[in-house]
């Protein structure tokens, strides 16, 4: 990773606990349990990719870093929720998340359902309600309907569904391709075509590069993370390496080899710099997380 990079995720990281922090009911509030579950699995953990695509969207459109922290946490509280409810027994079954015991492991199932439903509702509640957010009634509508249909049945939930229906299962690639694009591709687009909207008057042609940039890099993420399940190791990783040989999962590289789905990765990589070719060096920072996206050890 780039010091530049290093820096700027580390600051982001920091104002996205912040925002968290702020949003997240204190642990002490009836029905404690809930708010506990919901703060284990939403503080202190993760890399923050997703809201670093939306501050650096925004940025990339001259939008102030205050203005997009509310859109920065209700991704991110998308992606907490995805990933409580991933880890549960009917789902992946997965023990450790983000070096902690999964939400159902330190709490319990019901517990950590619920803990799921309530930060899904809790991202809304931002979105809808964040008073730093300056665009009209009009857009941050528009806004939150982006990421209610990223998080549905014809996004992370409908490749959720796809990826479960798949196990065991010899699927072709575009099967495999679209159900990366929609349980992982579809969040990453949302972080950075909410990064743009933030911007009221921001034009049509930017905002499809972007969302072509978006599209390389979710899909290329999930390549890398498949990848990370061979390659990586369970401490640095922060959950158990080798996890979806052990339950069959449908891979990149079970399709195309380890080399076959790092090509693609990268094939993806100078598609998504590319999309970037008419902006300036405001959007270095995209640049930067394209390419720690398909790099990054964990
Ligand atoms: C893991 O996402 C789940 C996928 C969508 C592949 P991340 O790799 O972004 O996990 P954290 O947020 O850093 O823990
Ligand atoms: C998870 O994909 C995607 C979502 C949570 C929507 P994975 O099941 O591959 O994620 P990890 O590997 O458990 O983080
Ligand atoms: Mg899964
Ligand atoms: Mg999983
Ligand atoms: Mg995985």
């Amino acid at each position: 990773m780039n010091n530049a990079l290093k820096q700027l995720l580390s600051a982001h990281q920091a104002r996205t606990e912040t925002t968290l922090e702020r949003w997240l009911p204190k642990p002490a509030i009836t029905p404690a349990s809930l708010h506990q579950a919901m703060r284990h699995s939403s503080l202190d953990g993760g890399k923050r990719v997703r809201p670093f695509l939306v501050y650096s969207a925004g940025q990339a459109m001259d939008i102030e870093l205050d203005q997009l922290d509310g859109p920065a946490a209700a991704v991110e509280l998308i992606h907490v929720y995805s990933l409580i409810h991933d880890d549960l027994p009917a789902m992946d079954d997965d023990d450790l998340r983000r070096g902690k015991p999964t939400c159902h492991k330190a709490f319990d199932e019901a517990t950590a359902i619920l803990a799921g439903d309530a930060i899904q509702s809790l991202a809304f509640h931002v979105l809808s309600h964040d008073n730093n957010i300056k665009v009209s009634a009009k857009r941050r509508l528009q806004m939150i309907d982006q990421l209610a249909v990223a998080s549905g049945s014809r996004g992370m939930c409908g490749g959720q569904a796809i990826d479960l229906d798949s196990v065991g299962k010899n699927i072709t690639l575009p099967a495999l391709e679209n159900m990366h694009i929609h349980k992982t591709g579809a969040l990453i687009r949302a972080s950075v075509m909410l990064g743009a909207l933030s911007c009221e008057n921001v034009s049509e042609t930017p905002l499809k590069q972007l969302d072509h940039y978006a599209k390389c890099i979710g899909l290329a993420f999930q390549i890398q993370d498949d990848i990370l399940d061979i390659e990586g190791d369970t401490a640095t990783l922060g959950k158990i390496q080798g996890a979806d040989i052990a339950r069959d999962k449908p891979t990149y590289p079970a399709l195309l080899g380890l080399n076959g789905a790092k090509q693609r990765a990268q094939e993806l990589y100078q598609e998504a710099l590319a999309s970037l070719d008419s902006f300036d060096d405001k959007a270095d920072p995209l640049r930067w997380m394209a390419e720690y996206i398909i790099s990054r050890n964990k």
